[in-house]
Formats: structure tokens, C-alpha cells, sequence
């Protein structure tokens, strides 16, 4: 198992290229199973869950080539429908293959999903979307089996905006005979994303980046090339780190409007962002402003960005308050950086970070991907030297993290090797 040391204090300085974004990866990977035909993708990042999802394509009976640039899946016609324990553990995205074997096959039994602990994440609300659809549902031994002979077009309303539910009722209503209408849709750009890629291949997709998604169902797809967009929230942590050292940091290959609600939080605390056509400057020379951040489905604060920003916020001058709206655990990285120093208060889903003038850089765990990084962030800044063990968890979400951040004039090295981190450190921005 590897760790992370940082010697914390300096300023980051320079340039570096966002990453394709894990999660439109994810679920553009799984859609690739509604057709039989050759899929190229692009701009997919070289992380531990797209490699969870790429075994679990293989598992499934297609066939997963990849290069430097660009990863081809041809899910030829025989395929098993009944997905992998050992990989669907792994990661809670890998249930996204539900929606898309369905819609082709008719079944698909998936265990029901691991992923990071970070609070009560059903898969409810994907069920109800499918049962819509006119599927049969069955829970045994610990996997959810679908089941229909034809899919038929229905009116879903989410009574949450999932995320992932969402995805698997779009793919799944791709296929279906007739128009199926999701209210209450998730809004975020990797929707909008998914449906791009899947009208490439040929659904008939309209209203994905707003609450309400029409989906007229085709008889097939077909296979076609496509690139995936950056990823925002890989994106907001550099920001952050930039931020908290006090740096002059610009990262090419972004989405402006994707990261406009941290552009809007980091200007509040006095931190300079300079947005351009496809990239961001961040710099300053002082402590951040205390703040008050609200989680909420997009366009709102991303929760994916809350345990980064916290970290910053740990050093503002002032008291910040911290108000996670979307899953009801996500605050494992508050022990450890108040192990580090910081002065954080939990109050249920609240929680309210005392600004402290340093951080010490000490022994951390990551428990969850944004955790991790949120630690990475408040090493950056804290005196001497933090140890960050658990780093696979990091691994999940961020490319080749310490050579971006070495690039960057961090002092930073990884001690172990993983075995993905050996397989796929070619690959620098
Ligand atoms: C996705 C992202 C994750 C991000 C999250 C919220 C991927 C692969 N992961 O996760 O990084 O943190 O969106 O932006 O894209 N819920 C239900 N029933 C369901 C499904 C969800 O009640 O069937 C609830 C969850 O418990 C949670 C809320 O809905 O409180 C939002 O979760 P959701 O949007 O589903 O998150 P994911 O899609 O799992």
C-alpha cells in the first residue's frame, strides 16, 4: 500500500492539464454495452474505478482495447448479464451497467454496489426507474436482478435528483419502445455528457442538463467515437491547493461554467480566479476569508468539492460554516485535519471550521477519495512533514496526483507502489 509524504509551505506555481473526468468516464464506459458495435472514447482518465469498470466491461464478455489516447470497447453479442461481486464491490458505479444490460438483453443481475463510505447511498430510486419502465425487480442474496421482456416508455419523477439513477434510466430508456419523461432530474454536466454520447451512437435524447429529460426510444444503436469532458472536480481541488499555498497556478483544458460555483466561493473568501476560453488562473498572497458553503445538486456547490474546500477553509480568518445537503456522512476528513491542527466543529450536517493561522503536517488517513484529497490540500500548506496512508482511495479520483503537484513546486513524493499506480504512471497530465 502506498502513502503520500508532503513537506508542506510552498507556494504552488505553473501550469498543468485537467484530467477527463471520472465521472462521465464511468457511465459513458457502461453505455457502451447498449450496442455491438466499435466504441472509441477519448480523454478517458487513467484511474483506479475507470480501470474497475474497464474489468468489469471484460468480465461482462466485451472486449476493452486502450492506448495512450483513446479506449475501443466492442460488447460483441455474447455477452452474460450477471455482473461481478468482486468488481461491483469496488466500486458504486459499476451498477451503472444495470440500465444498459437491461435495455439490450432484457435482464441483469448486479450485486448490490460498494463505493465510498460516505453515508446511506441506496440504489432505490434507480429500481422505481426501471420498474417504470415495465422491468420486474428482485433482490436475492445480496444482488438485484431485472428483468423484462420489452421496455415501454413511462413519465419517472426522481424524488431525489440522482445522480447515477438518472444515467441507468436514461440508458435503459434508450431502448424502450415509446418516450419516457424523467422529472426531477440530476442537472450535472456528466449527465448532459452521457446523453451527447449516447445520441452519438444514435438515441434520440433532449433536456439533459435540466430537470425534466425526454428520451424517445430507438430499436438499436451503434457504435461511433467520442471524447469525454474535463473533470470539475479534479479541476476545484487544484484550485483549492493553489489557493491554500498561496500560488499563482492556471490549469488548461477546463469547462468554465462546469466550475462557476467554486469560481463564485473562492472569489467570496478575496482568492483571485481569472477564468479564459477553456482554462483558469488561481493566485493570492493571503489567508482566505471565512465563508459559508451549502452543498446542492448541480448548479449548486458540488459535495464532491466540499471536503477540499474545507480544507482551505481551516486557515481563513474567521468562522466558516460547512452545510453538506447531499449525503448524510460525508465528514470523515474533519477528524483528521483537526488532527493536522485545524479547528473544526460538527453539528449534525453543519459543520463550523474555526480559522487557525497554521496547519502541522502529521500522520492522516484517507478514508473516502475526496477525503484524501481534502488531506493532500491541508498538506500542501501545514508545517513539516504529513504522511497520507490509505492513498488507493485518492487514486480513484486523481491522475497521477503527486507528479502534478510536483510539477507545480510541491514537495511531494509517493513511498509503495499500488499496483494500477505502476501500470499506468506513463501518463503525467
Ligand atoms: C454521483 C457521483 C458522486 C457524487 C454524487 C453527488 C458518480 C459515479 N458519482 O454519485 O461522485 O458525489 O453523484 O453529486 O457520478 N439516493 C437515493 N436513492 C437512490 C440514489 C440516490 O436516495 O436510488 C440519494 C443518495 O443517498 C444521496 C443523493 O441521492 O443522498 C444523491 O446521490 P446520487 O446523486 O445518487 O449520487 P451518486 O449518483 O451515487
Amino acid at each position: 500500500m502506498s502513502q503520500l509524504i508532503i513537506r508542506g509551505g510552498r507556494p504552488l506555481h505553473g501550469e498543468i492539464t485537467a484530467q477527463g473526468a471520472k465521472n462521465a468516464a464511468l457511465p459513458i464506459l457502461a453505455a457502451t454495452l447498449l450496442t455491438g458495435e466499435e466504441v472509441r472514447l477519448g480523454q478517458i482518465p487513467h484511474l483506479e474505478d475507470v480501470h474497475t469498470m474497464k474489468l468489469l466491461l471484460e468480465y461482462l464478455g466485451a472486449k476493452v482495447t486502450e492506448n495512450e489516447d483513446e479506449v475501443v470497447v466492442i460488447a460483441g453479442e455474447n455477452l452474460i448479464h450477471e455482473a461481478s461481486y468482486d468488481l461491483v464491490s469496488q466500486m458504486r458505479a459499476s451498477f451503472l451497467v444495470a440500465g444498459p444490460l437491461l435495455a439490450r438483453f432484457g435482464k441483469a443481475i448486479v450485486p448490490l454496489p460498494g463505493g465510498c463510505a460516505i453515508g446511506s447511498r441506496p440504489v432505490d430510486l434507480h429500481l422505481k426507474g426501471f420498474q417504470a419502465l415495465g422491468a420486474k425487480v428482485e433482490m436475492s442474496h445480496g444482488a438485484v436482478a431485472v428483468q423484462a421482456d420489452k421496455l415501454r416508455g413511462a413519465d419517472i419523477y426522481l424524488d431525489t435528483p440522482s445522480v447515477t439513477a438518472t444515467e441507468n434510466i436514461m440508458m435503459a430508456a434508450c431502448l424502450a419502445e415509446g418516450t419516457t419523461v424523467i422529472e426531477n432530474a440530476a442537472e450535472e454536466p456528466e449527465i448532459v455528457d452521457l446523453a451527447n454520447f449516447l445520441n452519438t451512437m444514435g438515441a434520440r435524447i433532449s433536456g439533459a442538463g435540466t430537470h425534466v429529460i425526454r428520451i424517445d426510444g430507438v430499436r438499436e444503436l451503434h457504435g461511433g467515437q467520442y471524447e469525454v469532458i474535463p473533470d470539475r472536480i479534479e479541476v476545484g481541488t487544484y484550485m483549492v491547493a493553489a489557493a491554500i499555498t498561496g500560488g499563482d497556478v492556471r490549469i488548461n483544458n477546463i469547462v468554465v461554467e462546469h466550475v462557476k460555483p467554486v469560481i463564485a466561493k473562492l472569489r467570496e473568501a478575496g482568492v483571485m480566479v481569472e477564468p479564459d476560453v477553456d482554462s483558469v488562473t488561481v493566485w493570492t498572497n493571503r489567508r482566505p476569508k471565512a465563508i459559508t458553503v451549502k452543498t446542492l445538486p448541480h448548479p449548486g456547490f458540488p459535495t464532491d468539492m466540499q471536503a477540499p474546500i474545507m480544507a482551505l477553509l481551516t486557515i481563513a480568518r474567521g468562522t466558516s460554516t460547512v452545510v453538506e445537503t447531499v449525503f448524510d456522512n460525508r465528514f470523515k476528513h474533519v477528524r483528521e485535519l483537526n488532527r493536522m491542527g485545524a479547528n473544526i466543529v460538527i453539528d449534525d450536517r453543519r459543520a463550523l471550521v474555526y480559522g487557525v493561522k497554521s496547519l502541522v503536517g502529521t500522520r492522516v488517513e484517507a478514508t473516502d477519495l475526496r477525503a484524501g484529497a481534502a488531506l493532500v490540500v491541508a498538506g500542501l500548506k501545514a508545517e513539516g512533514e504529513t504522511i497520507i496512508d490509505e492513498v488507493h482511495h485518492i487514486d480513484r479520483g486523481y491522475v497521477d496526483i503527486e507528479k502534478k503537484l510536483l510539477s507545480l513546486g510541491a514537495d511531494i513524493e509517493r513511498k509503495g507502489n499500488d499496483p494500477l499506480y505502476v501500470k499506468t504512471q506513463h501518463k503525467v497530465n
